[in-house]
Formats: structure tokens, sequence, C-alpha cells
């Protein structure tokens, strides 16, 4: 029902009975804490493996004045941490959580949940933790193999209960269930590309059979982790709970189902055309910019469809957050469709004797795209959800007065905009490197002060 309809009263009841369904929803049920050990070990993860990590890279980067001063499997162990040990322990914990409630039915096997979380977190550490000595040490890459074997046996326990709860449950299969279904199949898909394609460039035969890979494989498996597994889930997520948590429109049910078909299909021509235009020619780029037009346009449907911007009937200090991480969302695709125009159209103009000019391609401009979707929407929107999670399933209707994270999010969000903007600029002049380079101490400071909130939010008095 849109809350725009009806009358002032009425949407008062409404918003009162979605306050209600959301306590529901959080305090409800059984295993009540089971998200506490997935949120916790994400926070560990990115403040040390990923976000800490990462930043130490960019200062190499911004210090030696170019992206490939760093070596592809530094950089892939910090990927590695970020897709597995972030994004997947925070959607395992809150899918553990929440799915339960959602379709009205217990976990098969709670206890299954509690191992899944112990191999996930030793195979992530062992594989981002061993990865950047692959080529220095070959014997590494089989601590980091037996790594992935660990979280791939995790992530299938994990599928394997979620699927049998939408199986269990007497209710129908809607629009988010159709989303949050296609997300983890992609979240399956990219865990076995992670580990063949892991195990190929590690054992190349040689730097330049290496680096053909790279150029070819690694872009379309960044496509089926954040647009397949990332963006998926947190859009079937975000129809489910977001007019509940934030009093947004309520989507009718079936809202989601066709997206879910479409924007996998834009996923999976994105990864294919990308493959074909390296391997048999440019002219499958045009089949590329199609299916980034698609995902624009998906992504328009389901912020216009929650109303994403416009009022909030219930004020929480999450909603900045979501509202922010959409409009990053938006920019950043808007980036990917306007790649060529960037490539082809701008940089021969400001940068014609420039590298990125030369090979075809801009390693910078590429990387601000992904920087925008991975900062600014999944790590924005893990923050802003995780924060209601964690304080509303402690403390209910009891919730105390809780700071707003403003700092956090200034900091996270300017350091972000700092990236995205000169990362990009660097194709132009060099004097853009050491200020991408600080971007990354601001967003770790962020996300530490976030993290330390979320602690005592799970853990403490
Ligand atoms: C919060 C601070 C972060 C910093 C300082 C940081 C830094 C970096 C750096 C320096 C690179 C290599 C340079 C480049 O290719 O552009 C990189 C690549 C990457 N980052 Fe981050 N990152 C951060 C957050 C994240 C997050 C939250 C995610 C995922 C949710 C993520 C996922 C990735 C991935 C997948 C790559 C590899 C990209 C490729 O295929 O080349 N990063 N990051």
């Amino acid at each position: 029902m849109s809350t725009a309809s009806i009358h002032p009263s009425e949407q008062d009841t409404e918003l009162q009975r979605r306050k209600q369904e959301t306590l529901q929803l959080l305090t409800a049920g059984n295993p009540a804490g089971i998200h506490k050990g997935f949120f916790l070990s994400g926070i560990a993860i990115i403040l040390t493996f990923g976000a800490v990590w990462g930043a130490y890279l960019l200062l190499r980067i911004a210090m030696e004045g170019s992206f490939t001063s760093v070596g592809i499997h530094e950089v892939n162990a910090h990927g590695h941490a970020q897709i597995f040990g972030w994004v997947g322990l925070f959607v395992m914990g809150f899918a553990y959580l929440m799915f339960p409630r959602f379709k009205q039915t217990a976990l098969s096997w709670p206890a299954g949940a509690k191992l899944s979380l112990v191999l996930m977190l030793i195979g992530i550490i062992l594989r981002s933790a061993l990865e950047p000595f692959a080529q220095t040490a070959p014997w590494t890459v089989w601590g980091a193999l037996f790594g992935n074997g660990l979280e791939l046996i995790a992530i299938g326990i994990f599928l394997h209960q979620m699927v049998g709860l939408m199986r269990r449950s007497v209710q129908e299969i809607n629009g988010s269930d159709v989303l949050i279904l296609s997300a983890l199949g992609w979240f399956a898909v990219q865990a076995v590309y992670e580990t063949v394609y892991f195990a190929a460039i590690a054992w190349a035969p040689t730097r330049e059979a290496m680096l053909h890979l790279v150029a070819t494989w690694q872009a379309p498996l960044r496509d089926a982790q954040i647009h397949g597994f990332s963006m998926l889930i947190i859009f079937g997520v975000s129809l489910r709970i977001l007019p509940a948590f934030f009093g947004w429109r309520t989507p009718p049910a079936g809202a989601g189902k066709w997206l879910a078909v479409v924007l996998s299909a834009a996923v999976l021509v994105q990864i294919v055309s990308f493959i074909l235009m390296r391997e048999v020619g440019y002219r499958w780029g045009a089949l590329w910019a199609v299916a980034a037009v698609v995902l624009l346009v998906g992504a328009l449907w389901q912020v216009k469809t929650l109303g994403v911007f416009g009022p909030a009937g219930l004020h929480n200090r999450s909603v900045k957050y979501v509202r922010t991480a959409y409009a990053w969302l938006l920019l950043s695709l808007v980036m990917l469709v306007s790649l060529p125009v960037w490539q082809f159209g701008i940089l021969p103009r400001l940068a014609p004797e420039g590298g990125a000019v030369e090979i075809g391609f801009s390693h910078a401009y590429y990387g601000s795209i992904r920087h925008a979707i991975t900062v600014g929407f999944i790590s924005l929107m893990i923050m802003g959800v995780g924060a209601f999670v964690a304080a509303e399933t402690r403390w209910g209707k009891n919730l105390p007065k809780l700071p707003a994270l403003w700092l956090p999010f200034i900091l996270v969000n300017i350091g972000c905009a700092m990236r995205v903007f000169f990362q990009l600029t660097t194709d132009i002049g060099a004097w853009a490197f050491p200020i991408t380079g600080v971007s990354g101490i601001l967003e770790v400071t962020g996300i530490a002060i976030w993290g330390g909130h979320m602690a005592k939010v799970m853990l403490g008095r």
C-alpha cells in the first residue's frame, strides 16, 4: 500500500503496524543471537585483510604513481577478504537470523550455522593471508586453495539451509524471495569461479599466460560478485525489510520477480560479452553496453518502487546510510554506462598521450566505478542495515537512545568521494595520486568507529 494515498490517521496506524511487524521480525523466534558471530567476524576481517590491507596498497600505489605497482595477488587477496569476509559473512549472518522469520519456519540445522561460520572464517584467513605470497613462495597456493575448499563447504551448508527454508515454508514465493534466490545462486557460482580462477592464475606457465587470464577472466568474476551476488541480495532484502524498517512504500508481492530474471540475464550477458570481447573481437562490446544499460534501468526501477528518496515514515539513524547507498549505486551504474564516453570521447581529448588511451583501457576509471559500488553502495548498506539489526535485536522496544553514527557516515562518504573522483583523475594528471592515497585512511577510520560501536552494541552492557 502506498502511504501517500491514505488518510493521515490511517497512515499513522499503518506505520505503527509496520513498527510492530519489524519488532516481531527482529526479536521473535530462535536462534536470536545467531548473527552476532558473523557480524563481528565480518568487522574483524574488514579491519585487517580487507580495508586496512586495501588502504596500505592504495598508499603504495599513490607513492609509486601507478596502479600496477602492486602485485595481482596482493590486490586479489584484498578483493577476496572483502567479498567473502565482509559481504559474505554479513549476508550469511543476516540470512540465518532473518530468513527463518521471513519464511516463518525454522532452520533445519541451527548448529550447521555455527559450523559454517567457523569453516568460512578459517577459509578466509588462510586464503587472504597466503595469497600475497603466491608468486614468491609457491607452496602457499596449496594452503590458500585449502582455504577456498573450506569456504566452499561453508557456503554449501549455508545454501542448503536457505533453500530448505524456502521449500518448507507454507508461504508463497514472492518477488523478494526470487531476487534472494537468484543472488544465492550467484554466491555459489562466484565461489567456484573464484577458486578455479585463483588456481589458474597461480599456476599459469608464463607471466604472459597469467596476464592474459587476468585480462579476460577477472572483470567477469567481479561482475558475478558485485552485480550478481551483492546487488541482487541487497535488492531482494530491501524490498522485504525497508518498508517495515523505514516506512517506505510497500511494493506489490510479485514486485521483483521479473527484476530478478532481467538483472540475472544482464549479469550473464555482461560476463559472456566481456569474454567474447577479449577473445573474439571488440564488436561484442555493444552487447556489454546493452547489459550495462539494463542494470541501470533495473536499479532505477528498484529506487522508484521503494520510494528511496521520498519521505521515510519511520525515522532512525540508518535511513541516511541506506539512501546514500542507493545514490552511490546509481552513480556507479551511470559511470559504467558512460565508460565508452570516457574512454573514447573524453580521455583522448584530455590526455591524448596517456597510457589509458594508448592501451585502450582505463584501469583508473574502471576502479572508480567499482569503488563507488563496493564502498558507496554495498558497504554503506551493510553499515546502515547492520546497525539497525544489531540494536533492535538486542533491545527491541526498550531501544535506548543511541548515537546517530554521523562521524563514520561522513568519513566513509568523503573517503569514497575522494577515491572515486581522484582515482579517475589520475588518468589526466599524476598530481591526483596522493589525494587518492589519503582516501583509504578516511574510509578505514570511519569503518573502525562504526565497527567499535557495533561490537559495543552486540557484546557490551
Ligand atoms: C574501505 C576501503 C577500501 C580500500 C582502501 C580499498 C582499496 C583497494 C585497492 C587499492 C584496490 C586495487 C586498486 C584498484 O584496482 O582500483 C582494490 C581493489 C579491489 N577492491 Fe577494494 N578497497 C576498499 C574497500 C573495498 C570493499 C568494501 C570491497 C568489497 C565489498 C572491495 C573490493 C575490491 C575488489 C573486489 C578489488 C579487486 C578489483 C579488481 O578486480 O582488480 N574493496 N581495493
